[in-house]
């Protein structure tokens, strides 16, 4: 694996040599930033040596390096999930092919469903903290390059980006809700009974990524920034059935408000 992520990252440096910071992941739906991108170099995932290869046909996926705010950024359009059919060890091979690149945070966003009953659709929430109910990434055969066999979770979401992302809020003028995010596998939404049970477990959201890239970016001593759109409600608390269509729909909604928000973060960020 670490071979695999050397040889990835150095095709991707010979394509965009800057010095990275922060690799951002857009969700479902959420790709308004991808176009305030500046001089974007685009790379198909499936032209990088051992990215996994997308299952959605005609949506391969791009990796776009440049700068937002004047900051070099590398920015995922499009993610790798679990329910696709990959190991979760697959699913972030991206995130240990960044820190080869020397990418030092992760911000990573992704579209939910809404437990909390004081949120609404549209919200975006900052994730404080997390459930994960998918297999660990880090199962498996252990190879300390990457870090510690088992790592620590006390504050996987960083505690000053997330003080950070209040400011950026408030500067752009934008709600910002805060809450735990579940994970679960997917691809099925969730019965009822189970978004009751995610309730007791302490979620305020539920999705079906972020946890697994959270994890090994947290092993790999990355910090980590995440948000998640709300893009529907649990019918408990006056929520309609859902479809892939109106997440999607709701995602785009608020992908402009996200975007302003992840634009104020990078520009006020000091660390790097
Ligand atoms: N459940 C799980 N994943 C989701 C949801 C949901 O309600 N909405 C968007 N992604």
């Amino acid at each position: 694996m670490r071979e695999k992520a050397v040889e990835a990252a150095r095709f991707i440096r010979e394509k965009c040599d800057l010095k990275f910071c922060w690799v951002i992941i857009l969700g479902s739906g959420l790709n308004a930033l991808a176009d305030e991108i500046s001089s974007p170099v685009e790379i198909e995932y499936s032209s990088i040596p051992h990215f996994p290869r997308s299952t959605v046909p005609g949506h391969a996926g791009k990796l776009i390096c440049g700068t937002l705010c004047g900051k070099p950024v590398l920015l995922m359009r499009g993610r790798f999930h679990y329910y696709e059919g990959y190991e979760t060890a697959e699913v972030v091979f991206p995130i240990r092919v960044f820190r080869e690149l020397g990418v030092s945070c992760l911000l990573t966003t992704n579209a939910v469903g809404g437990l909390n009953r004081s949120f609404q659709v549209g919200d975006i929430m900052l994730v404080v903290d997390h459930v994960n109910l998918i297999p660990s990434p880090l199962r498996g055969p252990h190879d300390p390059y990457w870090g510690e066999r088992f790592p620590s979770l006390f504050e996987a979401y960083d505690p000053g980006l997330q003080k950070l992302a209040e400011r950026a809020a408030e500067k752009a003028g934008l709600r910002l809700e805060k809450g735990v995010l579940a994970s679960v596998p997917g691809p099925q939404f969730e019965t009822p009974a189970e978004l009751r049970a995610l309730r007791v477990l302490g979620a305020d959201a539920v999705g079906m990524s972020v946890t697994p890239e959270t994890i090994v970016a947290r092993q790999m001593g990355m910090k980590v920034l995440a948000f998640s759109v709300i893009t529907d409600l649990d019918p408990a608390i006056g929520g309609e059935e859902l479809s892939h269509e109106s997440v999607l729909k709701a995602a785009s909604g608020a992908a402009l408000k996200l975007a302003e928000i992840i634009k104020e973060v990078i520009s006020l960020y000091e660390g790097c």
